[in-house]
C-alpha cells in the first residue's frame, strides 16, 4: 500500500487502500464496544437519528476538510497548518490533536486490551462451562456469571495492565516499521471476515426470544426520552459521530497527506463514513436483542458489550469457536484504528521535531504507556479520557471547518476536491454551505448549550 508518493514522503498506492487505511481507523472499539453502550445510556432509536443526522451533515464534511488540509499541505495534522498558513496561529489546531491524540491511544488501547483478555477467557470460560453445566443454567446465573469475571478483571490492576503493554507495543511496532503494508493486507481480508461474523450473531441474536424489544429500542425512535438531558444526549451524539469517524484531531490530516493526488476525496470520505455507520448500526444489531432477551440493562455502560456477547456466544452452538474468532478480529479491528492515532503523535515528532520515525515512535508509544496504565489503575481517570473525545472531537472540528470553509475557501477546496479537474464537484456549493455554516454553527450552538447547563448545574440560582 505505501508506495513512493512525493519526494521521499510514503503514500497509499491504491484507490482501496485509501479507504482501507481510513475504514481501518474509522471502524473499531467506537462502533462495536462504544456505539451500543452510549446508545443504550442514551435512550436507544431517538439517540441513533440524531446520530445519523450528525454523520451526515457534519461528520461526512469535517472529513472531507482533513483530507482536503492533508492532502494539499502533504504533511502532519501540525505542519499542514503551518505550511498552508505561514505565520498565523492555526497550527494550535494541530498541536491540540497530537495532545487529543495521547489522551485517546491511552484509554482506547486499554480497551483494546480488554479483547486479549476475552479472547483467552472464551476459551477458559468454554471449557469450565461444559464442566459446570452451563447449558443447564438460566440466563441470570450466566450473565453473572460473565458480570463477575468483568468486575474482577477490570478492577484488578495487573492483567489489564499486562493486555494494555502488550496492545500498545504491537501499535508500535506496527507504526515504526511504517507499515501500514502488512495491516493493509490483513485489513482487506480480515474486515469482511469481521463483517460475516457480525452478521452472524445478528441472527443469533434476533432469533432468540423477547429480541423484539431490542429492536423496537434501536429503531423505533422515542424522543421523550431525551428530554431528561437534552444538551448532554445531543453532545454524545455529536461526540459519538465524530469518535467513531475518526475525525476533529488531525487522523485523516495525516492520513490525507498520505493520499495521492489523483484520488477522489469526496467518494472516499462516502464509503468510510458509510462503511463506519453501518458496522455501528450492525452492532446494535448484534447487541440489543440479546440484551433485552436475556434482560441486561441496556444503560449498564462501558461493560455493556463485554457482558452481553458472552451470553449471546454461551448460547449458540459451537460457542467457543465464534468468541475465539469475533475476539481475534475485533482485536485486530482495534490495532487498525490505534495505529492511526499513533500516526499522528509519530508524524508530528519526527517531521516537525525532526526525530527519526524509529526515536519518534519509542518516545510515543512511551509516554502513552505511561497515561494508559494510569487508566488501568484509576477507573477516574479512565472516565475522564473516556469522555474528553465527546468535547475535544467536536472542539476541534469547528476550527478545522472554519480553516477550510473560509481560510482555504472556494478555489483552493475545489482543487482538491476534484483533482485538479479530473472529477466532477457538483456537491461543491453544498459543501462550503456544510463547512462555513452547517457544521460551525451546529458544533457551536451546542457547545454554547453545553457550557451553559453545566454552569446552570454548579449554580442553579442563575438559571
Ligand atoms: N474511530 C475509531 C473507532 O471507532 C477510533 C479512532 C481512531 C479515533 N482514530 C481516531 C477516534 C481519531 C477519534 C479520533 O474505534
Amino acid at each position: 500500500m505505501l508506495q513512493g508518493g512525493s519526494g521521499d514522503r510514503d503514500s497509499f498506492g491504491s484507490k482501496f487502500g485509501v479507504i482501507a487505511a481510513a475504514a481501518g481507523s474509522a471502524i473499531g472499539l467506537g462502533n462495536i464496544w462504544r456505539f451500543p453502550y452510549v446508545l443504550g445510556q442514551n435512550g436507544g432509536g431517538a439517540f441513533l437519528v440524531i446520530y445519523l443526522l450528525f454523520i451526515a451533515a457534519i461528520g461526512i464534511p469535517v472529513m472531507m476538510s482533513e483530507f482536503v488540509i492533508g492532502r494539499r499541505a502533504q504533511l502532519n495534522a501540525v505542519g499542514a497548518f503551518k505550511k498552508i498558513a505561514p505565520g498565523k496561529k492555526w497550527h494550535l489546531i494541530g498541536l491540540l490533536g497530537v495532545v487529543t491524540a495521547f489522551i485517546i491511544l491511552a484509554f482506547y488501547t486499554v480497551v483494546a486490551g480488554w479483547t486479549l483478555e476475552y479472547l483467552i477467557q472464551s476459551v477458559k470460560w468454554m471449557a469450565t462451562s461444559s464442566k459446570i453445566g452451563f447449558s443447564e443454567m438460566n440466563n441470570e446465573a450466566v450473565r453473572g456469571f460473565f458480570s463477575n469475571h468483568y468486575e474482577t478483571f477490570v478492577s484488578g490492576i495487573w492483567r489489564p495492565m499486562l493486555w494494555f503493554v502488550v496492545m500498545m507495543f504491537f501499535t508500535g511496532y506496527i507504526v515504526m516499521s511504517g507499515v501500514k503494508k502488512g495491516i493493509e493486507r490483513y485489513a482487506k481480508i480480515l474486515m469482511p471476515i469481521l463483517l460475516v461474523l457480525l452478521l452472524v450473531l445478528v441472527i443469533r441474536s434476533i432469533t432468540l426470544e423477547g429480541a423484539r424489544d431490542g429492536l423496537v429500542f434501536l429503531f423505533k425512535p422515542d424522543f421523550s426520552t431525551i428530554r431528561e438531558a437534552p444538551v448532554r444526549i445531543i453532545l454524545e451524539a455529536l461526540g459519538q459521530a465524530f469518535f467513531s469517524l475518526s475525525i476533529g484531531m488531525g487522523t485523516l490530516i495525516t492520513y490525507g497527506s498520505y493520499i495521492q493526488k489523483k484520488e477522489n476525496l469526496a467518494s472516499t470520505a462516502v464509503n468510510v463514513a458509510f462503511a463506519d455507520t453501518f458496522i455501528a448500526v450492525v452492532a446494535g444489531l448484534a447487541i440489543f436483542p440479546a440484551v433485552f432477551a436475556f434482560g441486561i440493562n441496556p444503560g449498564e455502560g462501558p461493560e455493556l458489550v463485554y457482558i452481553t456477547l458472552p451470553v449471546i456466544f454461551q448460547s449458540m452452538s459451537g460457542g467457543l469457536i465464534w468468541a475465539f474468532m469475533f475476539f481475534l478480529l475485533l482485536c485486530f479491528a482495534a490495532i487498525t484504528s490505534t495505529i492511526s492515532v499513533l500516526e499522528v503523535i509519530v508524524a508530528y515528532f519526527s517531521e516537525q521535531l525532526n526525530m527519526t520515525r524509529k526515536r519518534a515512535t519509542l518516545l510515543a508509544t512511551f509516554s502513552v504507556g505511561v497515561l494508559g496504565i494510569i487508566c488501568t489503575v484509576s477507573p477516574d481517570v479512565f472516565g475522564i479520557f473516556n469522555a474528553s473525545p465527546d468535547l475535544l472531537l467536536p472542539f476541534g472540528g469547528f476550527f478545522i471547518v472554519i480553516f477550510v470553509g473560509y481560510f482555504l475557501g472556494g478555489r483552493t477546496t475545489k482543487e482538491e476536491l476534484s483533482s485538479e479537474g479530473k472529477y466532477k464537484v457538483g456537491y461543491h456549493q453544498l459543501f462550503l454551505f456544510l463547512v462555513r455554516f452547517v457544521a460551525p454553527i451546529a458544533i457551536a450552538f451546542l457547545f454554547a448549550l453545553g457550557v451553559y447547563s453545566r454552569i446552570l448545574s454548579i449554580f442553579p440560582s442563575i438559571g
